[in-house]
């Protein structure tokens, strides 16, 4: 093989507390990932009781969605108390215990936070609406008088993310933006008194002894000066393509560099990831400029095409964009947003194959990667949830983009629903199980040497055992069409195969991991589809 391209991301620079720049964190959707208390819902004491099996994973941290005080309209991405816990997941007691465990368990602890919108339920905006047109508390949000003789049409042509107008009209005629849901009013970040709010929320968190946060639509909160139209309708379409006048302004990247400066005034290099969606790699790479957030999610690498020339693309982008500004690339393909990879990538066997090889690629490639609750264990999207149970608001947009289906609990144990997910005797989760996962869950996989669990835990141990792995410079090689090879320092190189045929190359090495079988055959190796394979390389 003859060595093409040398990428790198810059190598942690003398301090070795950098976790975060190969940091594997587990996103737990604490609704779904394991039930403390028997009413069907997961929540915080679930988790804690669980930490055993995530150290046992091998990851280095764990991201919780968010568990504050919500009318649970968008399933507590509305957030009506931003220093308390909802009763459903527990108290600020087991939030504290989760955070002391978590560390002893040798994990760290990122939790959400949700500075675009607050709920409707939330004491500003009770007190916003009761105040009346003019007053100082409806200056926290966006108001604004509406257009057409009687201000009876909204003010601007912005559309929810969910569908329908961003605007929703109050009694007294005068109406509020909400990008999201009618129940998650945005916040004015014009406004002074909503910056030192959140500096204060971050703060409470950090003092409990939280290691970063997970930043929601970071690259909302600022607004174009006078909330020009966009000029066209299904602007839902052109999210992540489009230069939107309410999202990725040049403004909102002085609120990261201020919680930056925050975290940093705290000990033991506590770090922000964000959910920014960005029109290119290049508006990405400015989320994570080195005195900005310390990771931004890549969802360019979600959306590759299973296809080899996709995934170096997108792979090539990435590491290029990120080392401009010397961060590190995160890795993620399924999130509580998007159907799950499994189903993405084709769905039964298919599906689990290409996931399969899909979890080794990411795995080795320089940088930070994110696993999603159940993705471990191959959960594919439920497709068949029934109807009653459906209440995701992104429903409205378009029923097929319910996210439902991505957030089914999580089956630990047993031959039937719940699964272990709540405690025995409890029948009915939030969300129904498949009645089919029994195989899937942890104690089946455990037992099984070729479960998608059992490959998740070696590639994880593989990963913190090889020097080579996790961040640092990647060497693509030279590969038959619809295969991809690199290597990595310290002799380990990743192979590929992307294409529906199997594909012969010479031995990289010695095998340490294949996501399917492989045959090598004097100096040859056989990957069949969809499979990958990591070497020890001399
Ligand atoms: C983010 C969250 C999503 C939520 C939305 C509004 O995209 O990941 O679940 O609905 O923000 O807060």
């Amino acid at each position: 093989m003859t060595e093409l391209v040398q990428q790198s991301t810059p190598a942690a620079t003398g301090d070795a507390t950098r976790w975060w720049r190969d940091a594997v964190i587990y996103q737990i959707y604490v609704r779904s990932f394991a039930d403390g208390n028997g009413d069907g819902i997961g929540d915080l004491l679930g988790v804690r009781s669980r930490l055993e099996y995530l150290s046992g994973l091998g990851v280095d941290a764990i991201w919780l969605t968010p568990f504050y005080t919500s009318p649970m309209a968008d399933f507590g991405y509305d957030v009506a108390d931003y220093r308390n816990v909802d009763p459903i997941f527990g108290s600020l007691g087991d939030a504290a215990a989760l955070v002391r465990d978590a560390h002893r368990h040798g994990l760290r602890v990122i939790v959400d936070v949700v500075p675009n919108h607050t709920s409707d339920r939330h004491a500003w905006f009770q007190a916003a609406v009761q105040a009346g047109p003019g007053a100082p508390e409806r200056a926290r949000y966006v108001f604004r008088p509406g257009r057409g003789e009687q201000g009876e049409l909204p003010p601007n042509d912005w559309e929810s993310v969910f569908g329908g107008p961003a605007w929703t009209r109050l009694p007294d005629g005068e109406w509020y933006l909400h990008l999201f849901a009618p129940e998650q009013p945005d916040l004015d970040w014009e406004n002074p008194e909503v910056h030192a709010e959140f500096e204060d929320v971050l703060r409470f968190w950090l003092d409990l002894g939280v290691d970063g946060f997970r930043i929601d639509v970071a690259h909302g909160m600022v607004k174009a000066a006078g909330l020009p139209d966009v000029g066209h309708a299904d602007q839902v379409r052109m999210l992540g393509t489009e230069v939107l006048p309410y999202f990725d302004q040049d403004g909102v990247h002085e609120i990261h560099r201020a919680w930056r400066r925050l975290l940093d005034s705290y000990p033991g290099e506590r770090i922000a990831v964000a959910e920014a969606w960005a029109p290119t790699i290049d508006r990405l790479a400015r989320y994570v400029r080195p005195d900005e957030t310390h990771q931004a999610f890549n969802f360019h690498y979600l959306t590759a095409n299973w296809d080899a020339a996709s995934f170096r693309a997108v792979i090539e982008e990435s590491l290029a964009t990120a080392g401009l500004v010397g961060a590190p690339s995160t890795w993620v393909l399924s999130n509580h947003d998007v159907k799950r990879h499994v189903t993405r990538y084709g769905g039964g066997e298919l599906g689990l194959r290409r996931a399969r090889a899909a979890a080794l690629l990411t795995l080795a490639l320089p940088g930070s990667a994110y696993v999603y609750q159940g993705e471990e264990l191959g959960l594919p999207e439920v497709l068949d949830l029934p109807e009653e149970f459906l209440r995701d608001p992104q429903r409205l947009r378009a029923p097929e983009d319910g996210r439902d289906g991505c957030r089914v609990p999580i089956p630990w144990a047993h031959a039937e629903p719940p699964f272990g997910f709540s405690p025995l005797g409890i029948a009915q989760s939030w969300l129904p199980m498949p009645a089919s996962w029994g195989p899937l869950s942890v104690e089946a996989q455990l037992r099984d040497p070729a479960s998608m669990l059992a490959l998740y835990r070696e590639a994880l141990r593989l990963r913190r055992e090889l020097p080579g792995l996790g961040d640092g410079a990647l060497t693509w090689l030279d590969s038959p069409a619809g295969t991809l090879a690199f290597a990595r320092d310290g002799g380990f190189t990743c192979t590929v195969n992307l294409g529906p045929e199997p594909a012969a190359m010479p031995v990289p090495g010695e095998l340490l991991l294949a996501s399917a079988e492989v045959t090598v055959q004097g100096g040859a190796v056989r990957l069949p589809a969809d499979c990958a394979a990591w070497w020890r390389s001399a």
